[in-house]
């Protein structure tokens, strides 16, 4: 692991900030893209709206929301990492879309988020990382225009199995959810959203939504192998395996996927919650 990584690595977000990494979070993104235009259909936004993405990640959202708000609005993503901002708005303006803009900011600083009040409010996959999701959801809140909406995906991953079971993938699994656990993630936290909301003195969601996915093992152990690289550097330092496990791990898991390919994987549940701030 490189000096900066090892730093980047100290503000307790357990996921790497590699250009594979960063790769995976495109595609992951792109997967669960009809789940957050279902979602984003549900509250607008309209034309013309100003939006955030919370703990934006390589903007893959940020384009959605640009197609939905158009010339005239305006879509700020925040993002405690700066290069993966970076390249988003390089996408985003490359593809036309130059009402995005870019804001690097550690959403668990304890001040209002920067550049609202907003139409939307969005965060995905962001909330499970951070212990203090309740204050940074109440943060979230705060910079809600009145009228205007927030909206949070997650995911709960108690789902994460293959049909019949397999120890390689209950290995892979295992080290994933003790490098989260380590690093202070919930895992099961797109469940909880309704409480967080009380929590963050919110309220009630509006309305919940329940999106999963279920994919062979031939292609979805890629996945599964991506988050489980990203993650070594946390699953080492916690003592959660060794360098010869996790390589004994991934090869059993790569022979699996090859001779067990058309089994079926179940991924996360990415669980969807919303509110509308009341005008004033
Ligand atoms: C799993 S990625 C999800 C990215 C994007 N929301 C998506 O769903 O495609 C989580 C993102 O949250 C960002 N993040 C983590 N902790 C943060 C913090 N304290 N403040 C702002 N962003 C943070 C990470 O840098 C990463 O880009």
């Amino acid at each position: 692991m490189s000096t900066t990584e090892a730093s980047r690595r100290a503000n307790g977000y357990a996921l790497g900030h590699t250009p594979q990494e960063y790769e995976r979070l495109r595609a992951q993104a792109r997967v669960w893209e009809p789940a957050t235009a279902r979602v984003l259909d549900q509250v607008g936004p309209p034309p013309g709206a100003r939006c955030l993405d919370a703990g934006c990640g390589p903007g893959e959202t940020m384009r959605l929301l640009a197609q939905r708000v158009g010339p005239a609005g305006r879509v700020l993503g925040i993002d405690a990492d700066a290069s993966i901002g970076a390249l988003a708005v390089q996408m985003l303006h490359g593809g036309g879309q130059r009402q995005c803009d870019f804001q690097a900011h550690d959403l668990t600083a304890d001040e209002p988020v920067p550049g609202g009040p907003f139409d939307l409010v969005y965060a995905r996959l962001l909330l499970f990382h951070l212990p203090q999701r309740v204050a940074v959801l109440a943060r979230l809140w705060d910079a809600v225009a009145p009228g205007g909406h927030l909206v949070v995906q997650d995911y709960d991953l108690r789902t994460v199995s293959v049909l019949p079971d397999l120890a390689s993938v209950d290995e892979v699994g295992r080290v994933i959810m003790g490098a989260f656990g380590a690093a202070g993630a919930d895992v099961q936290v797109g469940a909880r959203l309704a409480q967080l909301f009380a929590q963050a003195g919110i309220g009630v969601p509006e309305g919940t939504d329940v999106s999963g996915r279920v994919e062979p093992l031939g292609t979805g152990t890629v996945m599964l192998d991506c988050v489980f690289r990203s993650l070594l550097p946390v699953a080492l330092a916690h003592g959660i395996t060794s360098e010869d496990a996790a390589a004994a791990a991934l090869a059993e898991l790569g022979r699996d996927a090859t001779r067990f390919a058309d089994r079926p994987m179940l991924w996360p549940l990415m669980i969807g919650a919303w509110k509308r701030r009341a005008w004033r």
